[in-house]
């Protein structure tokens, strides 16, 4: 029998089955391609901590872990696409393999926020991982070198993905109701 779905939520898009399944595809693939190098993964706070902790355990290259915290806010004109760190990482990535691990990617705005801020670090490599995928909406084109789902336009929660600080902890991924 099945756990009752949490309040407020229409559907279940992605199991918890479903997404331990493409992890280990995706980690899988990440650790043939940075096989002999040591990998550093730069988290986005609070979303990307689900799907980090277990892309994580599925590497099979030696792992560093950091994490950022980002705050997104609209000019006076109500345009979105404002980005500012809130928390810097702890330590310098300049010459370090950096995966940078996303919860999930939209406009685009954060990453290119993100991947301008971290190359001016100089790292060695700089690579984008992330969980989910609305590119129907994509306004600024990002490259993503893996992502683990691509999502239709609809309002998602669950497996760190929150809905007013809430859901983060759902194990599924799932569509709210309107
Ligand atoms: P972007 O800058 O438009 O790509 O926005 C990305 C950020 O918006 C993500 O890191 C999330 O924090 C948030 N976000 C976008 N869509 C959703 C959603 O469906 N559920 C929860 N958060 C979302
Ligand atoms: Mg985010």
């Amino acid at each position: 029998m099945s756990a009752p779905l949490a309040p407020g939520v229409e559907r279940v898009l992605f199991t918890e089955e479903q997404i331990a399944a493409r992890i280990r595809e995706v980690a899988a693939k990440i650790s043939h391609d940075y096989e002999g190098r040591t990998l550093t993964l730069v988290g986005v706070l609070k979303g990307s901590v689900f799907f980090l902790t277990e892309l994580a355990r599925h590497l099979e290259v030696p792992v560093k872990i950091d994490f950022l915290g980002i705050s997104s806010f609209s000019n006076k004109s109500g345009a979105p696409g404002l980005v500012r760190i809130a928390k810097d990482l702890d330590d310098s990535i300049e010459g370090e393999n950096v995966l940078l691990v996303e919860d999930i990617v939209d406009t685009g705005f954060t990453l290119r926020y993100l991947l301008q801020t971290l190359a001016g670090r100089a790292p060695n490599s700089l690579a984008v991982c992330t969980f989910l995928d609305r590119n129907s909406r994509r306004i600024v084109q990002v490259r993503l070198d893996y992502s683990c789902f691509e999502i239709p336009d609809r309002f998602v929660v669950g497996f760190g993905l929150d809905y007013q600080q809430l859901y983060r902890n759902l194990g599924y991924v799932a569509v709210m109701k309107p």
